[in-house]
């Protein structure tokens, strides 16, 4: 008995210390008020992309949910309002599945607002299928979607200089790598039948081409006074589990219950990178934990970025 009770104990200990050392993450410090600003957040109605949206809200900006679900936006524009107390909230439709969606969108928000100083590329998905283009769903939101978005938005952007342009990939870049001959025969990242482990391979891919953009966007910003980085979020408690089979889903969750950010420290990195001051010298850079951080090999290979983006421009027709 009085072993067992040691036993908990002791773990409860181990638990706390893991906690607090690893799992706490960092804060963004910036104090940045923000009236007169004008954000995007793409994926906003939940998850990280929503506690973005509210943080930058209290702050005082205009923030654009730019959400592909009508209802899931609207109740996320009702939260995000009454907790900020700012009514500068609206909802734009957005559906990054469909490149002509993205072409809408763009129009919609140049004719009805004057100014962009934040562009926060956030949405994201790993579940397989194909967008209305024909590319595979996590190469075509989490990449091409975007691409497009910024590209169409980037004289706004200059206008309203200086201003940033934030993309959340993630750590699993790493493990991503970009097969352009396959994507011109099959527009996607991978081929054959889907399953979990290809679904997750095609999300690292798709999360490198998020790395890369960034890093050919920096090189095409520079004189500008618009800078962009790229980041990883940390392990963040949100809805990415609804891509998993409900046994990997039931264990990721008591994972993340114990382990993992809740959505507004999943935001921190993102806010960091949109608000901190001094961080243009580091445009193009992967930022974690708040703070700038190195990339691998195939993070930094410019001759790819360089193929990536002009790819990208055939295939959206920019
Ligand atoms: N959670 C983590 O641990 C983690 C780790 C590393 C990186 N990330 C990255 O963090 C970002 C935010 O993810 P999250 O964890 O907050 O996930 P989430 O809770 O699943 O939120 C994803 C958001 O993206 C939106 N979205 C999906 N497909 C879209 C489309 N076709 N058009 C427009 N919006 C679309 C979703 O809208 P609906 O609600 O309508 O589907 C939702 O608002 C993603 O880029 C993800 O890759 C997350
Ligand atoms: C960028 O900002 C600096 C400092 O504010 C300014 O002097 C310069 O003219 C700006 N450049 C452009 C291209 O707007």
């Amino acid at each position: 008995m009085s072993f067992l009770l040691a036993l908990t104990a002791a773990s409860v200990a181990v638990y706390i210390i893991i906690y607090y050392t690893l799992c706490r993450g960092s804060r963004c410090t910036s104090q940045a008020r923000l009236q007169g600003k004008t954000a995007i957040v793409t994926g906003s109605n939940t998850g990280i992309g929503k506690a973005t949206a509210l943080d930058l809200a209290k702050r005082g900006a205009r923030v654009i949910l730019a959400c592909r679900s009508r209802e899931r936006a609207e109740a996320a524009v009702r939260d995000i309002r009454r907790e900020s107390g700012n009514n500068q909230v609206l909802f734009m439709p957005l559906d990054l599945s469909s490149l002509q969606s993205v072409r809408d969108f763009v129009e919609t928000f140049l004719k009805t607002e004057p100014r962009l100083d934040f562009l926060i590329n956030n949405a994201g998905v790993m579940g397989g299928g194909r967008t209305k283009e024909g590319f595979g769903m996590e190469f075509g939101v989490n990449h091409l979607g975007h691409f497009l978005l910024t590209v169409l938005l980037l004289e706004r952007l200059k206008q309203s200089a200086p201003s940033r342009v934030v993309t959340v990939s993630s750590v699993l870049y790493d493990k991503g790598h970009i097969d352009f001959k396959l994507l011109e025969a099959t527009k996607d990242l991978a081929e054959g039948e889907r399953n979990a482990k290809k679904d997750f391979q095609v999300y690292a891919h798709s999360k490198l081409c998020n790395v890369l953009f960034t890093r050919e966007l920096a090189n095409r910003l520079e004189g500008t006074n618009v800078s962009c980085f790229c980041l990883h979020p940390g392990l963040v408690q949100t809805e990415m589990g609804r891509y998993l089979g409900l046994f990997r889903r039931l264990l990721l969750l008591l994972c993340a219950k114990l382990f993992f950010l809740d959505p507004e420290g999943g935001a921190q990195t993102t806010l960091h990178c949109a608000l901190q001051e001094g961080l243009e010298p580091l445009s193009g850079r992967y930022f974690s934990g708040c703070a700038v951080a190195q990339v691998s090999a195939k993070g930094r290979d410019d001759a790819v970025a360089k193929k990536l983006w002009e790819v990208s421009e055939r295939l959206t027709g920019v």
